[in-house]
């Protein structure tokens, strides 16, 4: 059990709490969040005393007694946000617009002046909620692209609180970040905060350059610093002793006898590159004759309320059918086995120490989590094949890094992968583990939380 540090409060903001409720039939359920930021998030609580305000995912308005009686954490603190303001706010600004931008792809749709005043809506939700828990010596920690404009609505409220803001996805360049319609006040909102953090030097970099190409000088007192986000390394390293992780993995090891599995876990997003990366696998094993291999691809369910993720899944489907049919005529016992549903713990922990190798291959991705959990799950040296244009692959230099954009590298990279010897396979496994280990979840958060103690706030 970790310690806690004896100092301020932190008021943790995000789009998203740990656990969603879900409201869609009854008796709602209290479920696990998805995703990387929910994922990792829990652990600052272990070591800071936190307040963690954000959406519980429920689709209806919920009283606080019914929110008590589903046993959600009193330090948890939902914000209810009706209806109306949320279509606009969360499917269609930040899913539709934001989410591509930052990732630099196109958006599908164009926002009108009704979605940005449904953001503002929202932003004035999450602010009254802050100011209803705030007490003098709180410092907020607003995480992520839904609430950038947050900040300013504290600060309009009159919060001089220190306020520090992580960016969990890329910052495009500023052309691309410049296509957003209000891309000047979102900047501006940032500006207001004490310290804005990102992945990497590329983010930040682009960040810099976005604020001058707006002619918005940044602050003298508003920091930015770079600070790649880790995972709680032990919960991780350590899953595999538990009775039912073993249980599974047995399970699994027994059902895939005699196979060398290739592993893919994701969220559905357009911007996990999972197309290429079924074509990428049937390329690599036709064209190296590759055999009794299985690709297993795990997408969890994820923004189903958007037409693009509703048609991604489909087509996944139908490909995954498409080449597991040339593979049963070209290839010996080699398919591709997908499965689309959210995954436990447990069974993530067993699949990561069954896989023989992990294949992430966005075409951008923010960090990653799963490459890291792999890492620290998996007991023996494995292989990680990864884009490089993950913030992930800055640190794990030791990854076979492919361009997510080429089928032909991404081929080849699986193959480099599969063929290499066990001497560099240690070798670059043992550098990538330390890593993970070292620069963990806890590391990050007190490497953001002591440089936001530090910054030397005009707010006050
Ligand atoms: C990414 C984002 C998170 C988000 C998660 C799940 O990891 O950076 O902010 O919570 O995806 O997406 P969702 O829309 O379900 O919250």
């Amino acid at each position: 059990m970790m310690r806690q540090h004896m100092m301020q409060r932190i008021l943790m903001v995000s789009n998203r709490l740990p656990v969603t409720v879900d409201t869609s039939h009854a008796p709602y359920t209290l479920n696990r969040s998805l995703g990387g930021l929910a994922t990792s998030l829990g652990a600052v609580g272990q070591v800071y005393n936190t307040v963690w305000i954000g959406w519980a995912g429920n689709q209806k308005q919920l009283t606080e007694q019914q929110f008590i009686d589903l046993g959600l954490p009193s330090n948890l603190v939902p914000v209810n946000i009706p209806k109306y303001p949320f279509h606009h706010y969360y499917d269609r600004v930040a899913n539709a617009v934001m989410w591509p931008t930052l990732h630099s792809m196109k958006p599908p749709i164009q926002t009108r002046a009704s979605d940005w005043n449904a953001v503002r809506h929202v932003a004035s939700l999450f602010a009254d909620t802050i100011i209803s828990r705030l007490e003098r010596d709180d410092i907020i920690w607003i995480h992520d692209f839904h609430q950038i404009l947050l900040t300013m609505a504290l600060r309009a409220r009159g919060v001089t609180n220190k306020v520090g803001f992580f960016l969990h996805t890329p910052f495009p360049s500023p052309a691309v970040f410049a296509t957003i319609t209000n891309h000047k006040q979102l900047l501006t909102s940032l500006t207001l905060a004490d310290l804005v953090g990102f992945q990497t030097k590329r983010d930040e970099t682009n960040f810099i350059a976005a604020l001058k190409e707006a002619n918005l000088k940044p602050s003298v007192h508003m920091q930015t610093g770079v600070f790649p986000i880790g995972i709680d390394f032990d919960l991780y390293a350590n899953a595999h002793k538990q009775l039912s992780v073993q249980t599974h993995y047995e399970m699994l090891r027994n059902k895939f006898k005699e196979q060398y599995i290739v592993l893919s876990i994701s969220r559905l997003d357009y911007t996990k590159g999972i197309l290429k990366q079924l074509e990428s696998f049937t390329k690599a094993v036709l064209e190296h004759n590759l055999h009794h291999i299985t690709y297993r691809l795990i997408v969890a369910p994820s923004r189903e309320s958007r037409i693009e993720y509703r048609r991604l899944e489909r087509k996944i489907g139908r490909l995954v059918h498409t080449y597991n049919r040339r593979l049963e005529r070209k290839a010996t016992q080699a398919y591709i086995s997908f499965e689309y549903r959210n995954h436990s713990l447990d069974e993530v922990s067993s699949w990561y120490r069954l896989a023989d190798m992990l294949l992430i291959t966005p075409s951008v991705d923010g960090m990653n989590l799963v490459v890291k959990e792999y890492i620290a799950a998996h007991p023996k040296p494995g292989t990680v094949v990864l884009s490089y244009t993950a913030g992930a692959a800055v640190q794990l230099e030791q990854a076979i890094q492919v361009d997510p954009h080429d089928t032909s590298s991404i081929a080849d990279g699986i193959w480099r992968a599969y063929s290499i010897s066990t001497l560099e396979r240690k070798d670059r496994w043992q550098h990538m583990r330390k890593n993970v280990h070292a620069e963990d979840i806890f590391a990050w958060a007190t490497s953001f939380v002591a440089a936001l103690q530090d910054a030397e706030s005009r707010h006050r």
